[in-house]
């Protein structure tokens, strides 16, 4: 089978590593991809987001199935035109990845359907906005509407500070039209637990939990990044929070999507907090999350691509999806600055010394004499397993050392600081 997975980061590299194992991807290619992709992929320079260009060479290539990793290909329909051009395509619909797209949709989705999520209000009007943040006191939580790279939210611990988030959203246009309507939450507590899970329409398979580290620096604090390590599975993910997830959120997430004509096939990410109240839905993606898919894929036994099939057929139920024992980390090795400003083109060094682990390149690029270059913030994702997370993480940091380039950052305490 001829493979294409689009985008170019480091959860695309962990994609094409899993695939690259499966006897039936005889040919792997990956649009854009990165130098890491290049050592088990035919990169294609074709821009994740281009679907003209995609589909159009997909067909010229004769491609049996293509992989949407990435939002923003998946929100301007990817896989339907895909699908038109008579090409199977694995990842929701343009019509179920507004489940990702846009945050009013879901919101709307839950209080329909009863699954349990913060209390929230949608507001168009800035001074609608600004009242009910008077109203409700804070903390509060306002959110752009639509795709932000993840940056589109402000957890405010005063009033302030939350009317000064809507008014860099309405007003000054922070997030483009993204952020032109705003959705004002309930600030819920607890520790967060991501889950993603396979989905074929009608069924839904939970793969490990797993975790990530949002905040640039140590301790949780800087910036937002895309984030900066992951772990899998999730010690505060019981058995019994395990089964409440699946009865309470993830079973009628499916079946509301379902219901509403827009089944969902793919993999759904479920940013749950687990609240005094019980488990609540932060945010769904409609998508493998970066960097979780890292640890994740790196537990994972079965073979991704007859799972991938099975989403598309329907067949979820019948499939064997097997995980292997202890646990994973992802150590992400970023370029200094990030997620502000930073250099690119900076000399990776070290790489070849890298022992019991996998390096996901997320933003790598080949220089002219072949030596790997930085191309983005996140650079490198160093995935190491261990019988306990303790050891996973011990791997991942020991396997990185030998690693380094001008200005790299990364955090030390990844997988250490899982209650907040
Ligand atoms: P999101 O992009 O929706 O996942 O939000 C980013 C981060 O903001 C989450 O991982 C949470 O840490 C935090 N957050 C979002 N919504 C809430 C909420 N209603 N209450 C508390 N924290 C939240
Ligand atoms: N790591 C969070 C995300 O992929 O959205």
């Amino acid at each position: 089978m001829k493979v294409l997975v689009v985008g170019g980061g480091g959860r695309e590299h962990a994609i094409c590593w899993k695939l690259a194992q499966s006897p039936k991807v005889t040919e792997l290619y990956c649009a854009p991809g990165n130098a890491g992709i290049a050592q088990l992929a035919t990169c294609v320079p074709i821009g994740a987001t281009d679907v003209a260009g995609m589909v159009a060479w997909a067909r010229e290539n004769a491609m049996d199935f293509v992989i949407v990793a990435p939002d923003d290909p998946l929100a301007l329909g990817m896989v339907d035109a895909m699908e038109e051009a008579g090409i199977r395509a694995f990842g929701p619909r343009k019509n179920a990845a507004i489940i990702e797209a846009s945050k009013s949709f879901s919101k709307d989705l839950m209080a329909k359907y009863h699954i349990p999520t913060a209390k929230y209000q949608t507001f168009t009007e800035e001074q609608a906005a600004l009242d009910y943040i008077d109203a409700q006191g804070a903390p509060i939580v306002v959110k752009a509407d639509g795709l932000a790279l993840g940056k589109g939210v402000t957890v405010a611990a005063t009033v302030d500070e939350a009317k000064q988030a809507v008014r860099e959203m309405m007003e000054d246009g922070k997030f483009g039209a993204s952020g032109s309507t705003v959705v004002i939450e309930e600030c819920m507590t607890g520790p967060e637990v991501t889950v993603l899970a396979f989905a074929d329409g009608e069924h839904v398979v939970p793969m490990l939990s797993s975790q990530d580290h949002k905040r640039a620096f140590d301790g949780n604090r800087g910036p937002n990044t895309g984030g900066m390590g992951a772990f899998a599975p999730s010690p505060n993910y019981t058995p019994d929070i395990a089964r409440r997830c699946m009865e309470e959120i993830f079973q009628p997430t499916i079946q509301a999507m379902k219901a509403e004509g827009r089944p969902f096939k793919g993999v759904l990410y479920f940013g749950l907090m687990l609240t005094p109240d019980g488990p609540k839905v932060v945010e769904y993606n409609a998508r493998f999350g970066d960097p979780e898919t890292q640890p994740l894929l790196y537990l994972l036994d079965s073979d991704l691509f007859d799972i991938f099939n099975a989403c598309i057929d329907g067949t979820l139920d019948q499939t064997d999806i097997r995980w292997k024992d202890g646990a994973a980390c992802c150590l992400v090795l970023a370029s200094g600055g990030y997620p502000l400003s930073y250099e690119k083109g900076n000399v990776i060094s070290g790489l070849e010394q890298v022992e019991g682990a996998y390096v996901f390149h997320a933003g790598t690029k080949f220089g002219p004499d072949g030596a790997y270059l930085t191309s983005g913030g996140r650079v490198l994702g160093v995935t190491a397993r261990g019988d306990t997370l303790q050891e996973a993480v011990a791997n991942a940091y020991a396997a990185a050392k030998p690693i380094t380039w001008k200005d790299m950052q990364y955090r030390t305490d990844i997988g250490k600081v899982w209650v907040d």
